[in-house]
């Protein structure tokens, strides 16, 4: 790009940025949310506008091999924010590129860890995952031989991928209508709504012309307006006909696929960090990393988790089961305070500051309050108990990736941690370190909070590692190699 068109579209995005935030409407407005992480917002919510006209341009002469048809419509989708219930959020709001598909607000990781929904009031129980790999998840199965359930996407594993044969898939079907994330009141809204999109002949093309054949009835503009959960008289608040209702949800699932489909593209899911590079026998790993890489196989037995290969296995730094490692809870949540009705009488969290986070036991036992993409197989609530507390091992890969060395990630589950170094530290001295006192200004350097929960807490496998100060950063520099795009994605 030259310089005068970089400054050219540095100019627009700072206009499109100004212009979002004048607009801000009743519900940004009425919000908590600094203005730092407003300033942010507009800022990501311009380069999703960005990507999305550019996406749309593409529509015009697409590619001829279904394949790429399938990834694109799933990058329309997923860049799209019309399919929120006020059209401001798109899924990628809270999954960007520059950070490796996980939370783009900076202020957000560093203050809140969970992102707002459509409706900027209401914030989510977690932090966002990245997406990406997360198709390379099995279906959830139950392994015998382990002992222990396996797969799925979400931190619970909650979209089990046994109905799609697809966990990826499954998970897309769960922010649309999760009120706290895209917020419709209806799966029906997201298939209307991507109806009167410029891609939906595109659709119609690889899907079928029946996609859209749907008799919408007069009133769907009004009812998809209107912010989720719907009402418990009327769970499916857009009236249709049997044989209409089928036919949307075929097409939600087929929209799901597409995310699926695009999710697992080279684009997203790209095998291309320095790590990748080294195996290929085309980098070499600095000295501090291969210390790291020799303490994360071995004396800091990260590995036993996060996966980084195996014979017919590929490295995605995740085993796909679950632990408890013994995050601290986070109080900064904005989840805990969601105890009472907002102004459409929904209440988030029942259980307000009492809340502690499940896991995979909670979904195993009684689903997830917010958003259930997938039935609970209820031969498996057996296992719910050895299951309580425990949290899908996340993959590594782009664990560090951020557009710049000041911006602030969140990591686990409840975003507790805001550095590598920090989770590093705990691993290595959980059970080592006394308690905090409240508000201790030593936290998470001298001393460690409770955790959320001990339920099947893991203490073999860590709490007290015995690691130096070099070797902590040394596993972090190591973790540094698994960021995407070392090797250019056309080479
Ligand atoms: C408001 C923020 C937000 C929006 C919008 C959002 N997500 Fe997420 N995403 C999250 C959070 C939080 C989690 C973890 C949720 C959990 O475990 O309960 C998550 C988890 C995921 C995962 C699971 C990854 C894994 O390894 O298991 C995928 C995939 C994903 N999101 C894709 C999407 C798609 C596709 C959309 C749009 C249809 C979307 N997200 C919209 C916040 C968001
Ligand atoms: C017994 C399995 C296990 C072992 C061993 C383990 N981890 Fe983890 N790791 C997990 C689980 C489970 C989580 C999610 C925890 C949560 O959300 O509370 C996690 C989370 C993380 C995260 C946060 C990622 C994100 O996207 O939020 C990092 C980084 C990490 N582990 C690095 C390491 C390193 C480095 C080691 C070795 C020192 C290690 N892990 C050892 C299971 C394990």
């Amino acid at each position: 790009m030259t310089v005068r068109l970089l400054c050219l579209s540095i100019a627009a995005a700072t206009i499109a940025a100004m212009l979002s935030a004048a607009a801000l409407s009743a519900e940004d407005a009425s919000t908590n949310l600094s203005p730092q992480a407003l300033q942010e917002i507009a800022q990501v919510e311009a380069e999703i506008d960005r990507i999305e006209a550019q996406t749309i341009e593409r529509v015009a002469k697409p590619p001829d091999n279904q394949v790429q048809q399938v990834e694109l419509l799933g990058k329309l989708i997923l860049y799209d924010k019309q399919l929120s219930v006020y059209r401001n959020e798109a899924c990628t709001f809270c999954h960007m590129p520059e950070t490796g598909f996980t939370g783009p607000v900076s202020e957000l990781n560093r203050t809140t860890a969970a992102y707002p929904g459509s409706l900027r009031t209401r914030f989510s129980d977690r932090k966002p995952q990245s997406h990406t790999y997360a198709p390379l998840s099995p279906v959830l199965h139950y392994n015998r031989g382990q002992g222990d359930l396996v797969g799925g996407n979400f931190w619970d594993m909650r979209a089990t991928g046994r109905r799609l044969g697809n966990p990826a898939a499954e998970q897309a079907q769960g922010p649309p209508t999760n009120p706290v994330e895209m917020g419709l009141p209806d799966i029906a809204c997201f298939v209307y709504r991507a109806s009167q999109r410029p891609y939906r002949a595109l659709f119609e093309s690889v899907w079928g012309q029946q996609a859209f054949a749907i008799g919408w009835p007069s009133e769907v503009e009004q009812v998809c307006d209107r912010p989720g959960p719907p009402s418990a008289s009327d769970l499916l608040p857009v009236h249709l006909g049997p044989v209409d209702r089928g036919r949307a949800g075929t097409t939600f699932d087929q929209m799901a696929q597409s995310i699926a489909g695009y999710e697992a593209s080279a684009e997203v899911t790209a095998f291309s960090s320095k790590f990748d590079a080294v195996l290929a026998g085309k980098a070499k790993l600095t000295p501090q990393e291969q210390t790291g890489y020799d303490l994360f196989r071995g004396k800091a037995q990260c590995n036993s988790c996060h996966r980084d290969g195996g014979p017919g296995e590929d490295p995605l730094f995740t085993d796909f089961t679950a632990s408890n490692i013994g995050t601290p809870a986070n109080p900064r949540l904005p989840y805990y305070a969601e105890s009472q009705p907002d102004a459409f009488g929904y209440v988030a969290n029942p259980a307000g500051s009492s809340f502690v986070d499940g896991g995979v036991g909670s979904f195993l036992a009684k689903g997830h309050l917010l958003s259930q993409p997938s039935a609970v197989d209820s031969r498996w609530a057996p296992l719910a108990p050895a299951n309580q507390a425990r949290i899908q091992v996340p993959t590594l890969r782009n664990v560090d990736k951020r557009p710049n060395p000041d911006f602030v990630k969140a990591y686990g589950h409840n975003g507790y941690f805001t550095s590598l170094k920090a989770i590093v530290h705990f691993y290595n001295t959980r059970d080592v370190l006394p308690r905090c006192h409240p508000h201790d200004p030593n936290e998470a350097t001298t001393c460690w909070p409770a955790p959320e929960s001990t339920d099947n807490m893991n203490t073999s496998k860590m709490g007290r590692l015995g690691l130096s100060d070099a070797e902590e950063d040394a596993i972090v520099s190591f973790m540094q190699t698994l960021t995407d795009g070392f090797m250019p994605i056309n080479q």
